[in-house]
């Protein structure tokens, strides 16, 4: 199935916001306790508007309807939505020295697997390679795991953000050099 995608706009954010619950409580599923998940909706997962501001944070439509959302950036902050803000959002990197984030990848629980999260993944390294970035870095949930790791990406380090709830949530920092082997296309898969 193909999708348009275009860069997100602030009156997306309602939708997105309902089509990451929605994928987060669906594809967290076997990965995250019923409680981890709804702390993570509540704290961590959501969109941060300042991606939108900057013009990369990307949906994909199908069949009319938003289906998949995610992006890159250009600022320090590594991962979590306007709900909780972690880190200097306002803080830029440089492309010469620092690895362009990825973040907020969600995809739509009957649209998983269908090849979305790897297209949306091609858009935004393309974009941080074009904006002279040389690597990449992000925070994944479990979930993403095995799907950025599909893409190129290497776990370095397991993580746990505790929760204001108490709630302890596992996450995994991931990194991937922009360019890939020439047995990989743009999204990093192996061909
Ligand atoms: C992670 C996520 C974005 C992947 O999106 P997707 O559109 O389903 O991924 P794709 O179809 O492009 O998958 C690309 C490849 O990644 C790997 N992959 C993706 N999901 C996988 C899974 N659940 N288990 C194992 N491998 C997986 C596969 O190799 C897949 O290729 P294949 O389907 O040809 O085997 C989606 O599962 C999601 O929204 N999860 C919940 C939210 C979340 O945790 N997001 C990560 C935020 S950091």
């Amino acid at each position: 199935m193909t999708g348009a995608i275009r860069a997100a706009v602030l009156t997306d954010i309602p939708t997105l916001t309902t089509l990451i619950v929605r994928s987060a409580r669906q594809l967290s599923r076997g990965y995250y306790t019923e409680q981890e998940s709804e702390s993570a909706i509540t704290y961590v997962f959501g969109v941060d508007s300042s991606l939108i501001a900057d013009g990369t944070y990307y949906v994909i439509e199908a069949d009319g309807v938003l289906v998949a959302c995610g992006g890159w950036s250009r600022r320090r902050t590594l991962y979590g939505g306007d709900q909780r803000p972690i880190g200097a959002p306002a803080e830029l990197l440089d492309s010469a020295i620092d690895a362009a984030r990825i973040r907020a990848f969600f995809v739509a629980p009957q649209y998983a697997r269908r090849g979305f999260g790897r297209i949306l993944l091609a858009h935004c390294v393309t974009a941080a390679a074009q904006a002279g970035f040389r690597s990449l870095e992000l925070m994944s949930t479990l979930p993403g795991v095995p799907f950025y790791g599909a893409l190129g990406f290497d776990s370095i380090e397991s993580v746990r953000d505790l929760l204001p709830d108490g709630v302890s949530l596992p996450f995994v920092r991931m990194t991937r050099p922009i360019s890939v082997p020439a047995n990989r296309d743009a999204s990093g898969t192996t061909r």
